[in-house]
């Protein structure tokens, strides 16, 4: 075997008391793509900041191309050719593509920006590894497959033989991942290796050459992807055998909860995101919406939960008329709601766990009295969510920053699912979790809908929705096609819809 282009030998990193990394040696042959497979917490993320040079190991070595080398910071390891696309994507929304691939680089001609060379350049790049993108657009402006793709662009520019790529499919739809791995197969063609980190186990079988998997920070073991299977890779995970793709019982439906009637949002500039939408929620039942991201999944959901007003049409709880519902209308008729852009809305990162807890609720009862927090019961409410969600933190006064990515998805979910009374909605509920976090929180909307509670389920992941929902509509364009019965829907028949083939009996 030739010497691999990547050895990390013994790596120690710890936080506080906490091992993050428990000597881990870890290894990527030139030209493979090496999945890194691993709890919500396992330590993935950590091992990789520590090659990027963002953390310095307390313990081990690393060698690169046969020697040894030390990483002070990002700038050695980019010298090095290692490039990084971190779990949250990390670009300037408000600067333009070529803006944000400039960012750094280092000028010729300072203080002038090589603008014109770069624009070359990146036509070049663009073209030979099939990433086309247009660079005067904003970062804002584009769907988040296309600001994943600027990140990858931006690495390849600084120059990479081996690209770190931390979740990078979490945010895809399932077309978009198609794309991506055409992308992947053919930087390795160009003599890229990569390393490919990922909760879907069925993604991780199908790109990757070889696959290590780490559990509590220590290495648990490397296996050829050929000899993996899913029960294999869960089983090392966990430590456990454990069950997958499980089905929930269907059905049981009460009361309309939520319904909308000729539901319509036009924006300006984009024309209509949804048109005249005409749906019913039951209590006790969880309703699917799919579709291709993008299709107007976040807008309907941002409509029902009041942040964006309607543009036309009529929205009633319980039978009631619901008029210009606002997020506090909203959250006092009980509803909770998990929205698609959690690190935006979501978290106030150096809060501790307990405060963001009750970051929606810390003015009312039971947590406040006469103006002041009772830090005891916010405590004490962040104790259960911690155990309910299993949340794996060093204690509650931790600040949310410190968890890792799939931990912090956790307390949103937490806080989330704890505010809906009788009507959730919860996009892409499970992006991020692993596969027992994932099981949970399955369980977790099963039985909340056993209580009557009444779930829009809006869901990239059509197995999610297949094995979740009583009823599947599919929304394209911003119009429903057509609405299933979960039982008899088949995959073939969603996707084709999904694409915008109408399907004729609805139920
Ligand atoms: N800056 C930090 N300060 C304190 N603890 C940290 C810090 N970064 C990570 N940790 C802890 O190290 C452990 C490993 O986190 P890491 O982010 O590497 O997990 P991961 O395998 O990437 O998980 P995920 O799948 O959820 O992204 C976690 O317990 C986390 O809370
Ligand atoms: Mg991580």
């Amino acid at each position: 075997m030739p010497a691999p282009l990547l050895e990390m030998r013994q790596i120690v990193k710890t936080f506080g008391s906490l091992r993050a990394n428990d000597h881990v040696d870890f290894e990527v042959q030139s030209g493979e793509i090496h999945a890194l497979l691993g709890e919500n917490g396992a330590g993935k993320t950590t091992l990789m900041n520590v090659l990027y040079g963002l953390y310095q190991p307390d313990g081990g070595e690393i060698y690169w191309k046969g020697e040894k080398i030390t990483l002070h910071s990002p700038r050695d390891a980019i010298r090095h050719r290692i490039g990084m696309i971190h779990q949250h994507l990390m670009l300037v929304p408000n600067f333009t593509v070529l803006e944000n691939i400039l960012v750094g680089l280092p000028s010729p001609k300072e203080p002038f920006l090589p603008i014109q060379e770069t624009l070359t350049r990146l036509e070049d790049f663009a073209a030979q590894y099939g990433l086309p993108i247009d660079p005067t657009l904003k970062v804002k402006q584009l769907p988040l497959g296309l600001q994943q793709r600027v990140e990858i662009l931006k690495a390849l520019f600084r120059g990479a033989d081996l690209l770190i790529l931390d979740e990078p499919t979490a945010v895809l739809s399932p077309l978009e991942v198609e794309e991506f791995f055409a992308v992947l197969k053919n930087l390795v063609g160009k003599g890229v290796s990569i390393i490919f980190i990922s909760h879907k186990l069925d993604e991780v079988l199908r790109i990757s050459d070889r696959i290590t998997v780490l559990r509590q920070g220590k290495r648990i073991g490397t296996i050829e992807t050929r000899q993996a299977t899913q029960p294999i890779l869960a089983e090392m995970m966990v430590g456990r055998a454990v069950a997958l793709d499980h089905s929930f019982p269907k059905g049981g439906a009460a009361q309309p909860i939520l319904e909308l009637k000729g539901v319509s949002l036009t924006r300006p500039k984009v024309g209509r995101v949804l048109k005249e939408i005409t749906l019913t929620l039951h209590s006790g039942e969880i309703l699917g919406i799919a579709g291709i991201d993008g299709n107007g999944q976040e807008e309907l959901a941002d409509v029902v939960c009041g942040l964006i007003p309607y543009s036309a049409g009529q929205m009633f709880i319980e039978g009631r008329s619901i008029l210009n519902p606002t997020p506090r209308k909203m959250k006092a008729a009980g509803l909770g709601y998990v929205p698609a852009d959690r690190q935006r809305v979501g978290l106030v990162k150096n809060f501790s766990i307990a405060h963001n807890l009750v970051l929606k609720s810390f003015d009312a009862p039971p947590f406040n009295a006469y103006g002041f927090l009772r830090e005891k019961v916010v405590r004490l409410n962040a104790q259960q969510i911690i155990a309910e969600f299993d949340i794996r933190a060093a204690d509650l006064l931790q600040p949310v920053g410190e968890l890792s990515g799939g931990n912090q998805q956790k307390v949103i979910l937490g806080r989330e699912l704890k505010l809906a009374q009788r009507l959730l909605v919860a996009v892409h509920p499970t992006r991020g979790l692993d596969v027992g976090a994932t099981e949970s929180v399955r369980q977790f909307l099963h039985a909340q809908k056993q209580k009557g509670i009444g779930i829009l389920l809006i869901s990239a992941d059509l197995d999610e929705l297949l094995a979740m929902s009583d009823r599947i509509a599919v929304l394209f364009r911003g119009e429903i096609l057509g609405v299933v019965p979960g039982e008899a829907a088949s995959l073939p028949a969603i996707s084709r819809m999904m694409l915008g083939e109408r399907l004729e009996a609805t139920a």
